[in-house]
């Protein structure tokens, strides 16, 4: 039951809103435009499909149909060009800004160009967004910016020492928003996700997140690498509860103050039960999978464990999860299963 998620809902439906989503052809910026426009939204995507892909867009058109798709635009562009985050903002009541360059290695490997998306890049979102006047912005924190700060479960205020270029790059998100309440007025509020899955995260490549790399190598029947001894842990949060934090923060957000939340659901699973879950999971779906994991070094700029302490969130928007990893977990199968058979 998540009772402010429900009214928020009967409420976007009698009255809809124009909604930009920034990262639309990513995984998280695609569930939200599948949720927007299932609610009969108007939404605009920007995207320049750095990482994301034309063929969520795609997904999303056939899972919420033609009537629903044609409240889309899809402006493809680069949030490091000002003018294309102007010509995004137009007319948008609200803006849920996702787009960045997600991943610790990568930004270990290409600081530079992490610096560049997700700072400049979101400085000129909210330079547009401010200009235009919007109601509300949510930007995409990120719970690496606890960093080294040993303290569970990670309350908002005490943070630490951050541990890679991407963790600088999302702090740096929030001290902007932080400075634009004060010197502009301007109301915000950075979602801090804690490893987010579901359907539509990419499997692919180097910088995968653990869930889809995972399963993209037990559903091909290869051995699972393991970081570490396999008890570093994570808060791992189902992308449903992702879309639930993002709406009810654009429309519930205080005008003038920028506030950072917990977006997660206040639990913590170890690797080693994670891969149990997968397997388990799997099972569930008909696919048995017995090769046991490897076990290697742990890797650099990873934070040890990590729980979120979410009752900001609660208390501010009626933030309530409502999948926990295994029931989340329960629910994205499938699609794993039909993408990487
Ligand atoms: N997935 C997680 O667990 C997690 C955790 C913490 C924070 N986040 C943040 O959430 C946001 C979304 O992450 P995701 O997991 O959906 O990643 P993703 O890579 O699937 O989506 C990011 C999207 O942004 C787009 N993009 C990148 N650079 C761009 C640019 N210069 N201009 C326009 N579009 C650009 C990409 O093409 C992609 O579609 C990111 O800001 C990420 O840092 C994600």
């Amino acid at each position: 039951m998540a009772q402010a998620f429900d009214t928020l809902k009967q409420q976007l439906i009698a009255e809809p809103r124009t909604w930009l989503v920034t990262g639309c052809a990513g995984f998280i910026g695609s569930n939200l435009i599948e949720a927007l426009l299932r609610l009969g939204q108007q939404v605009v995507g920007l995207d320049n499909f750095a990482t994301g892909h034309q063929r969520n867009l795609d997904e999303v058109r056939d899972l919420v149909g033609p009537e629903c798709w044609s409240k889309f635009r899809f402006i493809e562009g680069d949030i490091r060009d000002l003018a294309i985050c102007q010509a995004a903002v137009q007319g948008v009541d609200y803006v849920l800004h996702q787009a960045a360059l997600g991943s610790v290695p990568r930004s270990l490997n290409d600081p530079a160009t992490s610096n560049e998306v997700n700072i400049s890049g979101s400085l000129n979102m909210m330079l547009a967004a401010r200009d235009e006047g919007v109601r509300g912005f949510v930007y995409a924190a990120s719970s690496s910016t606890y960093g080294d700060h040993p303290a569970l479960p990670k309350v908002e205020e005490n943070i630490g020492k951050p541990l890679s270029p991407y963790a600088v790059t999302k702090y740096v998100n929030e001290l902007y928003a932080d400075v634009f309440a004060r010197a502009y007025q301007f109301g915000s509020v950075g979602l801090r996700y804690f490893n987010v899955f579901g359907p539509r995260q990419d499997p692919n490549g180097a910088y995968a997140a653990v869930i889809p790399k995972w399963l993209a190598a037990m559903i091909g029947q290869q051995t699972v690498q393991i970081n570490g001894d396999g008890e570093t842990s994570r808060d791992f949060c189902f992308i449903q509860n992702v879309v639930q934090a993002n709406l009810l923060a654009a429309v519930k957000q205080q005008a003038g103050q920028a506030e950072v939340v917990n977006v997660a659901v206040n639990d913590r699973t170890s690797l080693n039960q994670l891969f149990h879950y997968l397997q388990q999971e799997l099972a569930n779906n008909g696919v048995s999978y017995d090769i046991p994991a490897h076990y290697a070094d742990f890797r650099a700029g990873d934070v040890r464990h990590s729980q979120a302490d979410i009752s900001k969130a609660g208390r501010l928007f009626g933030y309530q999860p409502t999948q926990n990893i295994q029931q989340g977990l329960a629910l994205a199968m499938p699609w794993y299963i039909r993408f990487l058979r």
